[in-house]
């Protein structure tokens, strides 16, 4: 069902000195800073070569980042997104093997449709499904 890995997210406490690491020190292609008001982040894209790193960061109030953060202050891992052909499909499959689909589909950061995963069921990772 998942075709491939599509981003690894990371939550930073500090978006700006994340940026320069990335760029100055990893000599990175670092996109465009975006804010996502209905997932109540920021983020940016890192290009890799053979994956993207989407460095998060809160953004309003109630964001699931901020809670992370409070419990990782340096930051962390946060996601991993698999690609998948049909995103109700993989939903609805996951839902009859019983694992627990977190909130509704909605558009990610690449402006294509995505699901979050509990991460009590994927070995303490929350999985995120792109439909690509
Ligand atoms: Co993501």
């Amino acid at each position: 069902m998942i075709k491939k890995l599509n981003h690894v997210a990371i939550a930073v406490p500090d978006m700006d000195k994340a940026i320069a690491q990335y760029k100055n020190q990893l000599g990175a292609e670092v996109g465009e800073v975006k804010d996502l008001p209905d997932h109540g982040v920021t983020t940016v894209f890192v290009n890799v070569g053979n994956t993207v790193i989407e460095l998060l960061h809160p953004l309003g109030d109630n964001s699931p980042i901020a809670k992370f953060l409070e419990k990782n202050p340096n930051g962390g891992m946060h996601h991993l997104c698999y690609e998948v052909d049909n995103i109700n499909e993989a939903a609805q499959k996951l839902k009859a093997d019983g694992a627990r689909v977190l909130g509704e589909v909605k558009t990610g950061a690449h402006g294509k449709p995505v699901l979050f995963m509990h991460p009590k069921d994927f070995s303490g990772t929350l999985i995120e499904l792109e439909e690509v």
